[in-house]
């Protein structure tokens, strides 16, 4: 696992260029790889694998916020997380030097141009697309799933079957569910409610030649399950449907691999992995080009510009560009390509996180009256993302919720539209689950505050 022990790209690749105004070279947002995670020499004890958070979270100014003279924590990652100084800059660099719309004759519109190209470059090497045409970006991921759904609804007939799961954000059930409006048959692939894992017997036992699309989330928003996606694409694909993969939540946690997983079309959000508010959606060029978007007339009708509404959110792809190399940096070293980079750095965030997750896991197991809906067993945290939800007895979720806020940690309780997962675990009349949801760049002794304060609470009763 490489560290970036120079400043700049250790990667091959593009030449590094810069945001930063006063150098005599051609400013250019988006291209900036965030600076190096060396190690600091004041590792925490849990890192066995060599990770040090301790330089990275010196890159995220917002993580030196003091709240109510506390030192802030960020366990509301899965709802959004902070973004590295490259992304503010680049952001930034982009209203000072490439402010334009795209395709003009003049410097800041070429400059705009470099940026989304940069920007869908950065995309490809992430999620290890076949190349740039494959990438669309759009406002949301949500936006971008009901766009594919309604081109998807013209090419249903009465009869035709969907699946859909109860482990799923709302945003990968209802852009589905809405294609009943068609004549469509919605069937829905249940979890374990002991474990939250998917029942993947189960889901298989629905498909049939009549199955249009699945749709199943590559991580649980809210339980933190993984669920075997490849063998669900496998699957469905011997049946003749489509599958389309949430990836919100995993992109931030794990390595990507479209090709590997043969997914038909993958969906994710730059906010979710440190970049700005922005949807990416991945599809086979094959279905992009076969499938009608809605579009105006003038747009371009080529890969993957027709897939794409109305001018994009330029500045926020030079940020997309920045949050990807922020990553990429983790792993960078000896040359390798960025998409190499990004492997291997999301393997090393992963490996890092497992050490969190049994940290967090093993802190509320001790707290005796704590139950955690999802995968528990420490032999397993391969099959999870380190989110976790949990109840108790001593407070309400929002109460909970509330007092962490006021000890300065800041996470959510609710549904957070896993409508249906909340559902099927009898917790949406009680306000849901607490939800804490760890990244990159929290820390054992984070977890371990968490925990101290949680055990401040008096026992309901007592
Ligand atoms: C698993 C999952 N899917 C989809 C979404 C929706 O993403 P967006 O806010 O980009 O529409 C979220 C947002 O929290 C999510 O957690």
């Amino acid at each position: 696992m490489g560290f970036a022990l120079d400043r700049g790209l250790l990667y091959s690749g593009e030449p590094q260029k810069t945001t930063r105004r006063g150098r005599d070279r051609e400013i250019f947002v988006g291209q900036e790889v965030a600076p190096p995670l060396a190690n600091s020499g004041t590792m925490s004890e849990t890192n066995e694998m060599g990770f040090d958070p301790v330089p990275l979270r010196a890159q995220f100014p917002a993580l030196s916020q003091m709240w109510g003279g506390r030192q802030a924590v960020f366990f509301d990652n899965p709802g959004g997380t902070q973004v590295p100084q490259a992304v503010i800059d680049a952001v930034a660099g982009y209203y000072q030097t490439s402010n334009a719309n795209v395709g003009g004759a003049f410097a800041t519109s070429r400059r705009t141009d470099a940026v989304v190209a940069g920007a869908r470059a950065a995309m490809t090497d992430l999620l290890g697309t076949p190349g740039p045409e494959s990438i669309v970006f759009g406002p949301s991921m949500t936006a971008l799933t009901f766009h594919l759904a309604r081109s998807l609804m013209e090419t249903v007939k009465p009869g035709d079957e969907v699946i859909v799961t109860n482990l799923d954000h709302d945003a990968n059930v209802t852009p589905w569910t809405d294609l009943e409006a068609a004549g469509a048959v919605v069937r829905v692939a249940d979890i374990r409610p002991s474990d939250g894992t998917l029942d993947l017997d189960g889901l298989e036992a629905l498909l049939c030649p009549r199955t249009r699309l699945v749709a199943v989330s590559h991580a649980s928003n809210a339980v933190g399950t993984i669920p075997d996606v490849k063998r669900v694409v496998d699957a469905a694909h011997r049946a003749g449907a489509l599958v389309f993969v949430d990836a919100v939540q995993y992109a931030p946690h794990a390595p990507v691999d479209v090709q590997a997983l043969d997914c038909d079309f993958l969906a994710c959000s730059a906010y979710k992995f440190f970049g700005p508010h922005m949807g990416v959606l991945y599809g086979k060029a094959e279905h992009l080009t076969r499938l009608t978007p809605h579009k105006v007339k003038p747009s371009k009708d080529t890969l993957p510009y027709r897939w794409e509404q109305g001018t994009l959110n330029h500045e926020g792809l030079a940020g997309v560009t920045a949050a990807v190399d922020h990553l990429a940096a983790i792993g960078a070293g000896g040359g390798v390509s960025r998409r190499q980079a990004l492997q291997s750095a999301m393997q090393t965030v992963q490996a890092y996180e497992q050490t969190l997750s049994h940290r967090l896991l093993d802190g509320l197991r001790a707290l005796d009256d704590v139950r955690v809906y999802g995968l528990t067993d420490t032999a397993r945290l391969g099959e999870r993302v380190p989110t976790v939800a949990f109840t108790w007895p001593r407070l309400s979720p929002r109460a909970t919720a509330e007092y962490l806020a006021s000890q300065g940690i800041a996470c959510w309780s609710g549904d957070y539209y896993a409508q249906r997962l909340m559902r099927r675990l009898s917790l949406d009349e009680a306000g849901g689950a607490v939800r804490v949801g760890l990244a990159h760049y929290n820390t054992a002794e984070e977890v371990d505050r968490l925990i101290g304060v949680l055990a401040d609470v008096p026992m309901a009763g007592a």
